[in-house]
């Protein structure tokens, strides 16, 4: 029978400011995930935090899009808000962004990422945590994972990944997707997926057998919203080992920290640290952007974990890496390519001062 593993995630208050979470409100998730493995919702299931975010990892046999588990996850936010709201925590359910739960988490601000699976007889997944950053900041890790050999050897030389791998990618703007066949489409994968503010990864499936390998949270809150209300904070599911790249090539793209969009005010680019979550606390210039990865074996659906994957000095040159593009980029305080171009801004003055010097400019 599948299973699923869901990974849905909030911001719902954060201590102090934006850069952590509350131990009190990490408590509350993880004593009502517990409950609802005792109730008989969920075969097993953890809270765990990245930055200002509340990550639920649930194994259940409900299927994808589930209207109890989604319902669970959101009725658990709502209790954690009311922590925050007693805490005075910053920002207390900024992720929420309906009223009411109505059957799908989907469009109602939670980021998720839901993988069904057939349990293989040893089943090595990663769990990918990220902040101050937004959905499509995946596509390039996933790129690396599923798409470079320079990364993953066993493109090359192991034949059950010799086939290759699609990506589903999504049109976030339009609402429209597209599966892309690799190897032989990856220029044209590369001419979306390029530019993640539009393009984001939602999954990727292994050719030869049709499983799928990896899914990401592709949930935009400003388009949600309309407006800003905070950055997405993508989560992602990998699965490891045999018809999917090995642990080590799932982590490897980490080994670099890429430049994503979010840090300060949403509106910066910033270098993506690998850290334990110990670490995953993003103070400066609220930033730089954060990933933790957690490691698990699934064992008839229960998650035997975690391993803090990024707790390994094999990372250290990444961390110093990500601290010394952030004091480059941060130089250039208010200038692009800092500061994301102004129509990607999730903060701007630009109508308000436009509208105030619209008499000053003059023909030249
Ligand atoms: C980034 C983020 C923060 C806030 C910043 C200002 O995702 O959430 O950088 O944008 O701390 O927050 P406000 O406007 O609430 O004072
Ligand atoms: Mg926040
Ligand atoms: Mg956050």
């Amino acid at each position: 029978m599948p299973r699923t593993l869901s990974v849905i995630k909030a911001d719902i208050g954060g201590y102090v400011g934006h850069s952590a979470m509350h131990p009190e409100v990490l408590a509350l998730g993880r004593e009502q995930v517990e409950r609802a493995v005792r109730d008989g919702l969920l075969i097993d299931g953890q809270a765990h935090a990245c930055g200002d975010d509340l990550f639920l990892i649930m194994s259940h046999d409900q299927g994808q899009d589930s209207e109890r588990v989604h319902h669970f996850a959101w009725d658990l936010f709502i209790a954690g808000t009311e922590v925050a709201k007693k805490l005075h925590l910053y920002g207390a359910g900024q992720d929420l962004l309906v009223d009411a739960f109505s059957g799908n988490i989907r469009g109602a601000g939670p980021g998720s990422a839901e993988v069904e699976y057939e349990e293989r007889p040893s089943e090595p997944v990663i769990v990918f945590m990220g902040d101050k950053t937004s959905a499509g900041a995946f596509n390039l890790p996933f790129y690396k994972m599923f798409a470079d050999p320079f990364n993953t050897a066993g493109l090359v030389i192991a034949e059950s990944l010799h086939g290759g791998f699609a990506f589903e990618v999504h049109d976030v703007k339009e609402h429209k997707k597209i599966v892309l066949n690799c190897p032989e489409e990856i220029y044209d994968l590369l001419v979306f997926i390029g530019s993640p503010a539009r393009y984001a990864v939602k999954r990727v499936v292994n050719r030869s057998t049709g499983e799928i390998a990896a899914v990401s949270s592709t949930d935009k809150l400003s388009l949600i919203a309309g407006r800003y209300v905070g950055k997405d904070d993508p989560a992602a599911v990998v699965r490891c080992q045999g018809t999917f790249p090995a642990v080590g090539e799932v982590l490897e793209p980490f080994t670099t920290a890429w430049i994503v969009e979010g840090f300060m005010r949403g509106s910066h680019y910033g270098p993506w640290m690998p850290t334990p979550v110990a670490q995953a606390h993003p103070s400066r210039f609220d930033g730089p952007p954060r990933i933790a990865a957690l490691g698990f074996q699934l064992a008839d659906g229960k998650l035997v974990g975690p391993r803090d994957m990024f707790d390994d000095p094999s990372f250290d040159n990444a961390r110093a890496e990500a601290n010394r593009v952030a004091d480059h980029l941060r130089k250039h305080g208010p200038f692009e390519p800092h500061r994301l171009p102004l129509d990607e801004m999730e903060y701007t003055t630009m109508p308000a001062v436009a509208a105030k010097m619209k008499a000053r400019w003059s023909e030249m």
